[in-house]
């Protein structure tokens, strides 16, 4: 069983610090969150395991970290300063402002003509009068400098709206740098900024996230492939998370609907809103995998050329172009770039975890079974009694032994049983117990967060023990 809702993970976020809502004793600012204690090592863990499987496990693939802030020219010739738009259409009755491609209606027409013909319900206010559907610029924009003049093109800047094209700029640096040959990836986790009309939905849409992007490098025949092969690495990767496949769907963007520099994408689709009656609305979009053709590579390039043989960038005062050392031939490499979001995997992640269980008394009880690795807190040591100086100092031993290996805790605020609920609840997949027995024998309790079994464990075989077991079930 997975969460019935997002309500239910805004909820038990709040209430055990995974995610808050962002300036709330201001008001908030809809749509900002705030991670917290658990919620940052969560986040934490998905991008290590990201970047473990991406790029440490993997032999071609570069990482990178670059700037949020670029020259302006980079958004001018990628394309984003004039095409990066959403169609915003206003309600003339509650001044709400909505996404045209998001609004419902019944009928095949488009959405413009559909607004145009009244038969658009405001999803505010419900009333049939939108204003024709006008573009919007998404991206974030700022002025840097002291003196911020208006006049200067430069001293405007944009907050990046995807971390990719920090890559691209950076390909020749990388290709000189580290010697590698086609096909070879680059790497990137970081901040991106995206000024949403209609953000909402938890962490789904937030005009601040955060990216896991690679740009797979290779020549234009090989493309297509690569397209499939990342697919298929990803479905293993999320499965690797513990998000089940039976919530998970791929989506092969229609012609009409693909960005402009795309010639394929495949979006990996994931079941956010399971509780909506009609399936074809329970799906938001994962991530996407992109056969992003040659062209960012040229549009960044000082010599290259469009059809008509103009140059498309007299400012660039480089050549993103590569020389194949075997069939001697130089061009412009096709790119494959699978983008996934932090902030949507970790929902993702925190919904399939999502269990409830009949406790020993017939209450209920929330579980979340996350993978071991990704779970903010390893391990729980809990002394039986807290006022008992010998049982305290050993279980603190045990901590701070522990966590030269896994993110321990020591906690003797509640009774066990509270203690207990309250671990199974953040998805920690062991606790300890210490008591009287163990000041005798040295043993603790192991308790196991999936099946509730205690085993009884010598203390100094404790890191040994736990090692990356998942479970007593394993044995
Ligand atoms: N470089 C390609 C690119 O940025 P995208 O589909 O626009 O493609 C990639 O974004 C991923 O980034 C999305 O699949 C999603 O996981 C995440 N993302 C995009 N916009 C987001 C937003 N407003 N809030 C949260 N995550 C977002």
């Amino acid at each position: 069983m997975s969460a019935p809702n997002i309500e239910t993970i805004v909820n038990l976020s709040k209430r055990r610090g995974f995610v808050y809502p962002a300036s709330d004793i201001y008001g908030g600012l809809g749509s900002a969150w705030d991670y917290g204690p658990l919620g940052v090592e969560l986040a934490n863990n998905i991008k290590q395991n990201w970047w473990k499987w991406m790029v440490h496990e993997r032999d071609d693939i570069e990482g990178i970290d670059s700037s949020i802030i670029q020259n302006r020219l980079v958004w001018k010739y990628c394309g984003h300063e004039e095409t990066f738009n959403d169609m915003m259409t206003d309600c003339r009755e509650c001044k709400s402002r909505h996404r045209a491609d998001k609004l419902e209606f019944e009928g095949s027409m488009s959405v413009d003509d559909a607004i145009a013909k009244g038969i658009v319900a405001c999803p505010n206010c419900g009333k049939k009068d939108l204003t024709e559907p006008r573009p919007f610029l998404t991206m974030l924009s700022t002025r840097i400098g002291a003196v911020a003049d208006e006049d200067d093109y430069y001293s405007l800047a944009y907050l990046r709206p995807e971390t990719a094209q920090g890559i691209f700029i950076n390909f020749a640096n990388i290709l000189t740098t580290s010697k590698r040959k086609l096909p070879f990836g680059i790497a990137q986790i970081g901040k991106s900024f995206r000024n949403e009309i209609t953000p909402g939905n938890f962490i789904l849409r937030t005009r601040e996230f955060e990216q896991m992007e690679m740009e797979y490098f290779c020549r234009a025949e090989d493309a297509p492939r690569f397209v499939d092969e990342w697919v298929e690495n990803y479905l293993e990767w999320l499965g690797s998370l513990g998000i089940s496949r039976a919530n998970i769907d791929l989506y092969e963007v229609p012609k009409e609907e693909l960005a402009h520099y795309s010639v394929r994408t495949v979006d990996v689709m994931y079941r956010y809103f399971p509780d909506r009656d009609e399936e074809s609305r329970q799906w938001d979009e994962l991530m996407g995998i992109a056969n992003r053709t040659d062209f960012d590579t040229k549009a960044h390039s000082k010599k290259a050329e469009d059809e008509e043989g103009n140059r498309i960038n007299p400012d660039s005062t480089d050549d993103l172009s590569y020389f194949d050392p075997y069939t001697n031939e130089r061009f412009y490499p096709y790119v494959v770039e699978p983008a996934i979001g932090v902030n949507r995997t970790l929902l993702a992640v925190l919904m399939d975890a999502y269990t409830e269980r009949e406790g020993e008394r017939g209450d209920k009880r929330v579980v979340l079974e996350l993978k071991p690795e990704l779970a903010p807190i390893n391990v729980a040591i809990l002394p039986l009694k807290k006022n008992k100086d010998e049982i305290v100092s050993l279980a603190m031993k045990i901590k701070r032994d522990l966590s030269r290996s896994l993110r321990a805790v020591y906690d003797d605020t509640g009774s066990i049983g509270k203690l207990y609920a309250r671990q199974d609840e953040i998805g920690t997949p062991a606790c300890i117990t210490v008591d009287f027995e163990s000041l005798d024998d040295q043993t603790v309790t192991v308790r196991d967060r999936d099946t509730w079994e205690q085993k009884r464990v010598a203390a100094d075989r404790l890191a040994e023990f736990l090692g990356d077991r998942t479970s007593f079930a394993a044995d």
